[in-house]
């Protein structure tokens, strides 16, 4: 992954949302909550497939446990300091560009070792009446970290939904591919379109989650809308954006980052403290929008490991990363 010199991962305080601005956003939420809204924007009556997905506005949403005791990253640089190649590799650039997207209608095709492969609306997978949110780490592989409060599903109830056969072993995901809407795409710094992928086992742990939204808001265009993976314990790379495709295969699927540089991006990719990247440190992160100065040791699994760790006893995780 391409590191950027001049960045502005460091956002001083007067530029960033404070957050009681979040508190009354999560208040409406909870006022939405009450009156049976499940969304305040674009959202019709009548049964759930019925249903308009909605596009932008506030997604109500149930508080969990899924808290981190450090501070939410400001909603600016969340939304203003983002990875998404397709438009472009400077991390303003997806803030810029991604507004081009066309995310509604949105379908998603599933195929592959399923006894349920079609293709399906928003709609139809995501039960807007039911979302969650939680706040998760989410950790780059370029050493740097963001606390987000995402809203969204647990990845498997999703997966649990489209009934993979007994020998489906991994889940493949793919991002939305449209060449005129996504200016990055003629940079060939990856082989588009943009693929990632999971052991079914990690898929279907706790912490695995389908983002619609964030900070009690629809998912902006360049976190991945209109729906994305968080996978906490793993490097960012893993929580591929503005998912159009899923794929359950036998064996081991092809990942974006580990066909182009498979020594330095390994499918599991796990975050670990202990194995550096061929080219930098991966002990300690670079806190985005903590102040210029504002680092933090990082985690094994990321400060997951409780939930995690069991899924891959007896691995090298040096060797197998
Ligand atoms: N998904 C797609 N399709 N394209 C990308 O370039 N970048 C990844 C991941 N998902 C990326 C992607 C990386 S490197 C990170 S760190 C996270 O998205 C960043 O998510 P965020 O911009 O919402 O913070």
């Amino acid at each position: 992954m391409i590191r950027r010199k001049n960045e502005i991962w460091q956002l001083s305080n007067e530029l960033v949302t404070p957050k009681p601005a979040f508190l009354n956003r999560r208040q409406i939420m909870k006022a939405a909550g009450a009156l049976g809204v499940t969304a305040l924007a674009g959202c019709g009556q009548g049964s759930a497939s019925a249903r308009q997905m909605p596009t932008e506005g506030a997604l109500a949403a149930q508080e969990t446990n899924w808290q981190v005791s450090d501070d939410l990253t400001p909603y600016e640089a969340v939304t203003g300091y983002n990875n998404f190649y397709e438009f472009g590799l400077d991390k303003g650039d997806p803030a810029r560009y991604a507004s081009a997207m066309t995310t509604s209608p949105w379908n998603i095709e599933v195929s592959g070792l399923t006894d349920e492969p079609r293709e399906y609306s928003l709609q139809d997978l995501v039960d807007f009446d039911a979302l969650e949110e939680r706040v998760y780490r989410l950790r780059c592989v370029e050493a740097w970290s963001m606390v987000i409060p995402w809203v969204g599903v647990p990845l498997a109830s999703i997966i649990e939904r489209l009934r993979p056969s007994n020998d489906a072993r991994y889940v493949q995901f793919e991002t939305y591919l449209n060449r005129n809407e996504m200016r990055g795409t003629r940079l060939r710094v990856l082989d588009w379109p943009y693929v990632e992928g999971l052991r079914l086992d990690e898929a279907r742990n706790e912490l695995a989650f389908l983002a619609v939204g964030l900070y009690g808001e629809v998912l902006p265009k360049q976190n991945g809308a209109p729906i994305r993976l968080v996978v906490p314990w793993k490097y960012g790379y893993k929580s591929i954006k503005s998912v159009a495709k899923i794929r359950f295969t036998s064996e081991e699927p092809a990942t974006s980052w580990n066909q182009s540089a498979p020594n330095e991006y390994g499918f599991y990719s796990n975050v670990n403290p202990n194995r550096a990247h061929p080219r930098w440190s991966q002990s300690s992160e670079r806190i985005i929008g903590g102040g210029l100065l504002a680092r933090r040791e990082t985690e094994m699994f990321n400060g997951y490991e409780d939930q995690v760790a069991s899924m891959y006893a007896g691995m090298d995780l040096i060797e197998q990363h």
